[in-house]
């Protein structure tokens, strides 16, 4: 079999079924030896702790095909890693780091016909994912997991790819001090729903969030970190106990110091500063780097790049570096590519 007959250049940032799927089942206190199967249902009790208390975390991260034609992703380890904390605040069972990196990595190869061709803007998700599967009624954690991994090609997360989009300073919170912003726990998504249809109904591409405890400091959107540049060229990204601790930002703040001789700067960020930065954008797994043209604060506009219609030059070189580590065409740090064989 080869390559799938896609539209790769158009995909959307969505589901499609792919062949294969990794499911492990967490039941007398272990975990089962997990397998590869073609079922993409999922069978649980109606009382499950996932559909009755929302016990539920999950992962993203990417495949992609390089430019000499291999398979590789990018730091699953960390994502086991920050699975494992998620899984840890939410009194769920640990999936192994090795088994939770062999399992991506055996996910991928089982469809490597998915995994969307060099240059064409489009790449593997992989979602890995765990639930309560077992009957609770009572509030307390599961004794029965499910943890499962798909994997789908997906497009760029915001409609024109890097076209800079606009975003409001958000009134509601994503997370509450002392909360689960730091995890990747599934109720954190559901409680920014309601938030995100409204900015979505008010031209907004998402919205951005600011501290939860006094509304000064700013956070990050519902679905990625945030980076700024001063306009003297220095990276500044927000540091807050209350964000997800992303794996595309960590990236960005070594490779900008290590290949691009950056300053960078991992700082508390007043909004009063906002309108001081050159440029702003998105960086996650799904976002890699999107640019912010505009912040609307509550009617006021802060714009940035000068207005233009395309991504800064410092954020569009650090996306270019990032994308060349991942995509083979830079060399990468130890340790950061792993290749599927
Ligand atoms: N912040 C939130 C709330 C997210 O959902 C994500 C996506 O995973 C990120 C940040 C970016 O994290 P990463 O770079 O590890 O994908
Ligand atoms: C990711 O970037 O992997 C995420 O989980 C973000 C989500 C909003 C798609």
């Amino acid at each position: 079999m080869g390559k799938k007959n896609l539209d790769w250049g158009n995909l959307p940032f969505g589901y499609m079924k792919t062949d294969k799927r990794f499911v492990a089942n967490y039941k007398n206190g272990k975990w089962d030896n997990g397998k590869l199967t073609k079922d993409d249902k999922v069978c649980i009790t109606e009382c499950a702790g996932v559909l009755q208390y929302a016990q539920t975390c999950f992962e993203g991260l990417k495949a992609y095909t390089t430019q000499d034609g291999r398979i590789v992703t990018f730091r699953p380890d960390l994502n086991a890693e920050r699975m494992e904390s998620s899984c840890k605040r939410l009194e769920m069972p640990v999936f192994p780091k090795e088994r939770f990196v062999q399992a991506c990595l055996d996910v991928i190869k089982a469809n490597k016909d998915w995994v969307p061709p060099y240059g064409s803007g489009a790449t593997l998700y992989l979602r890995p994912y765990m639930f309560g599967s077992d009957a609770v009624i009572g509030v307390k954690p599961s004794q029965e997991y499910q943890f499962r991994i798909l994997v789908t090609p997906v497009g760029p997360y915001f409609k024109g790819g890097v076209k800079p989009i606009t975003v409001r300073l958000s009134d509601l919170d994503r997370a509450a001090p002392h909360g689960t912003g730091d995890i990747k726990a599934g109720l954190n998504y559901a409680m920014s729903l309601h938030n995100i249809v409204d900015a979505h109904n008010n031209g907004f591409a998402e919205n951005m969030y600011t501290d939860p405890a006094t509304h000064t400091y700013i956070e990050e959107t519902g679905g990625a970190n945030i980076l700024f540049v001063t306009k003297d060229g220095k990276l500044v990204t927000p540091k807050s106990d209350s964000i997800l601790p992303s794996i595309t930002r960590r990236s960005l703040v070594q490779v900008a110091k290590d290949y691009l001789n950056m300053e960078v700067e991992e700082r508390k960020i007043n909004k009063s500063e906002l309108a001081d930065f050159a440029e702003c954008g998105l960086c996650g797994t799904a976002a890699v780097i999107s640019p912010i043209g505009k912040i609307n604060d509550h009617g006021k506009e802060i714009i940035y790049n000068d207005g233009k219609d395309e991504m800064g030059p410092v954020l569009n070189k650090l996306r270019d570096t990032l994308t060349g580590i991942q995509m083979g065409t830079i060399k990468a740090p130890e340790g950061w590519i792993y290749e599927i064989k």
